[in-house]
């Protein structure tokens, strides 16, 4: 086959954001990432009569129409472009954004972990800019079906907007409904018809009877939030229903890497956090989960609910440590002062000048500030 002329007539040519819109010689109508060599990118819509301007190179639309994806122009003023089609991970971060947006390794993860399939029934929600419902649609096909529920109807028309613009057209798997999900999902699906249920919302555990009403049995609830105290409601919430599995959380960290030569090594700067992903499955009705084997660590269930080290699980440090601790400290600075360690009229115990004895990493840890500057 050839691979620069898209056939018309198969007919996966025509499946939305397929083949015919990412394969061939650029056409006018198209997005186009330029990417100038300072790695600056630029997204243009191609027409025939457009030009692209920048101190960095400027060319006429219609010297790369017709002309294959991943040319590089040169440019009358000795600069050089790079024109790419940009992928659905380029295309996320670069349209126009409402609300926050899932970002691609986190849509990824979703789509994997959350086992998206080609012909599910998907619900989502909220929309917000609509990042994720491309990567679900992309997972469900034309065969699938996914309801996407935003509270707000400017931000869902941002998300149809964005949508649109990606595959080209109106998906047709897709169906947008505004308001709240707690009220929309009831009315949107049948009682357990539900195969996949996604959450990213401030308050994803406002929904868990709509979302176990609505789920099949085995089907999966995927909850994105961004903190650890929502990430800990929620877990807590789900467990109290009775309806699902025991929660499973993660966090995903990418860092990208510096490659030059000899000098391979991660970048120096790097996307911290994004958020929290959890996945529980919908038990059968009338089930309750298995009692847990292994009892919760004690404390991390207290009556009266005070923020207390031992309830939130933390390790005692005994008197005695913090007494060795304090020494430590003391003799550092008193070394970093005086030059030996027990200066004169000091009650040190090493007053040999000896070199003061490096604590273990367990005691370093109790002196280090909670801001970890130690
Ligand atoms: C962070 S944004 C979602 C971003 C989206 N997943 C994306 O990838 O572009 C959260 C959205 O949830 C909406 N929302 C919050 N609670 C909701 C609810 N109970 N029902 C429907 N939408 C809700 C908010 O209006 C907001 O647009």
């Amino acid at each position: 086959m050839s691979s620069d002329t898209p056939s018309t007539d198969a007919p996966h040519e025509s499946l939305p954001g397929g083949p015919a819109r990412r394969r061939g010689p650029f056409r006018a109508g198209e997005r186009v990432q330029l990417t100038d060599v300072k790695g600056r990118m630029h997204t243009v819509v191609l027409t025939h009569d457009g030009y692209f301007q920048s101190q960095r190179g400027s060319f006429r639309h219609s010297e790369l129409i017709g002309k294959p994806d991943g040319t590089v122009v040169d440019t009358p003023t000795g600069h050089q472009l790079l024109a790419l089609r940009p992928l659905l991970s380029d295309y996320v971060l670069s349209m126009p954004r409402g609300a926050a947006v899932i970002y691609p390794k986190d849509a990824g993860q979703i789509v994997q972990m959350g086992d998206i399939f080609p012909g599910a029934r998907v619900v989502e929600a909220g929309v917000g800019s609509g990042a994720l419902s491309m990567s679900l649609l992309s997972a469900v096909g034309e065969d699938g079906h996914l309801i996407s529920v935003e509270r707000r109807e400017d931000f869902a028309d941002i998300a149809i907007g964005n949508v649109e613009s990606w595959f080209g057209d109106r998906h047709p798997a897709w169906e947008v409904r505004t308001g709240d999900l707690a009220e929309v999902l009831p009315e949107a699906v049948e009682p357990a018809s539900v195969d996949r249920l996604i959450l990213d919302m401030l308050a994803p555990w406002e929904n868990l009877d709509v979302a176990a009403d609505a789920l099949v049995p085995g089907g999966v609830l995927v909850a994105y939030v961004a903190t650890t105290t929502q990430l800990s409601r929620l877990a807590e919430d789900i467990r109290g229903t009775e309806n699902f599995t025991e929660p499973q959380a993660w966090e995903s960290m990418m860092r990208t890497w510096h490659l030059e030569g000899l000098a391979v090594r991660p970048d120096h700067r790097m996307i911290g956090h994004t958020g929290f992903l959890l996945t529980t499955r919908r038990l059968a009705p009338g089930n309750s989960p298995p009692r847990r084997k292994r009892r919760p660590a004690k404390g991390a269930y207290p009556a009266d609910a005070e923020w207390t080290p031992d309830e939130v699980g933390e390790r005692p440090i005994s008197e005695k440590k913090i007494r060795r601790v304090r020494r430590d400290v003391r003799r550092r600075a008193e070394m970093a002062q005086f030059g030996v360690a027990g200066a004169p009229g000091t009650t040190a115990d090493n007053s040999t000048g000896a070199q003061a004895e490096t604590p273990s990493s367990d005691d370093a840890a109790a002196a280090a500030p909670e801001d970890g500057t130690a």
